[in-house]
């Protein structure tokens, strides 16, 4: 008896059959970011994905992608006006309430998930309310729940809480239940670093802190079982579907988190992993999409069931070419 499991690999079809792992468009999160007026539309440099779009473009854009067979995307909003409060989150008429209505209007068969912080809307750009020279935790949540309920109340479908304040997850489910919303489902950023990786994300929308960084509340990279507490956290406090953010250098926590809780995982390929996905394929260093499929079926081999990415609607058309 011979064993060879190249016998499995020769035949293409045969190897396809007994593949492990496959990215399906349901997977794929796409994120948007929304701005209310033209003179704010554009992009980061060669970052085609990463641009901020117009309120009267974003119809033909989500018929595009709803064309495109991608199920989800994820809202972030880039307002006009920014306070040390954040205010402008949760105004009825803000940017990204507008987005949804107008959103659902046009692709009601989307899933629209919102991205719930306040660093795109604060002055400081910070992702909490700011005491001094530090994030003022309990003062935040409240706000938090303030943007999520008026997310619903808008037509969003999932509401995700990335701002890594203690608790967000239960006051924002406590106040959709009290408003009529308990069945709106939250997507919680339960472990997201402290990273490097969020630089051309910080760009489109603008939420680069304005002085000191994220490390008193984003988590430290060489952390992981911290990244099981903050999972667990959440999961008691509500979260529906949990995250690890960034993806690709954190394979072993979406590995972790897998193994340890019984809840869907998302992982979030960060703009920083897009970039220099983007950057090596331009220079030629590397195939494109090769290395794009190759990086997202890693990200779901080591455990995710959803993958955020910027690269979304690039793999929905190369859908034909890949499967
Ligand atoms: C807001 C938020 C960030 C990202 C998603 N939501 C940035 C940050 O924490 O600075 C990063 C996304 C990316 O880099 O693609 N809290
Ligand atoms: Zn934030």
């Amino acid at each position: 008896m011979t064993i060879l499991l190249r016998r499995l690999r020769a035949n293409p079809t045969l190897q396809a059959m007994v593949r492990e792992t496959r990215i399906h468009l349901e997977d794929l999160i796409y994120p948007l970011f929304v701005v209310e007026d033209r003179t704010m539309a554009g992009a980061v440099p060669h970052l085609p994905a990463m641009e901020r779009i117009v309120l009267e473009r974003l119809p033909e854009v989500l018929e595009e992608i709803a064309l495109l067979g991608l199920k989800a995307v994820l809202l972030f909003g880039v307002p006009r006006y920014k306070d040390c409060e954040g205010r402008e989150a949760y105004r009825e008429d803000g940017v990204v309430q507008r987005a949804l209505r107008i959103g659902k209007g046009v692709a009601p068969s989307l899933l629209f998930i919102t991205d719930v912080c306040l660093c795109g809307y604060t002055s400081h750009g910070h992702c909490g309310i700011v005491e001094g020279k530090r994030i003022d935790n309990r003062a935040t949540l409240p706000i938090l729940a303030e943007i999520a309920l008026s997310h619903a109340r808008s037509g969003a479908d999932m509401v995700a809480p990335s701002s890594m304040m203690d608790g967000q997850v239960q006051a924002i489910r406590e106040r959709l239940d009290r408003e009529g919303f308990d069945h709106i489902p939250i997507m919680a950023y339960s472990a997201k670093y402290a990273s490097a990786l969020y630089g051309p994300f910080r760009e489109v929308a603008c939420s680069s802190p304005q002085f000191g960084d994220r490390r008193s509340y984003q988590m430290d990279c060489g952390n992981r079982r911290e990244a099981l507490r903050e999972v667990m956290l959440d999961i008691e406090e509500g979260a529906d579907i949990v995250m690890v953010k960034p993806a690709l250098f954190y394979l072993d926590v979406i590995r972790e988190v897998r193994e340890k809780f019984p809840v869907p995982l998302a992982a979030y390929s960060t703009s920083g992993e897009y970039a220099m996905v983007k950057a090596a394929a331009r220079e030629g260093f590397l195939d494109e999409k090769k290395t794009v499929l190759e990086l997202l079926t890693a990200v779901k081999r080591a455990g995710a069931d959803l993958l955020i990415t910027y690269y979304a609607k690039e793999v929905a058309l190369w859908w034909k070419d890949i499967r």
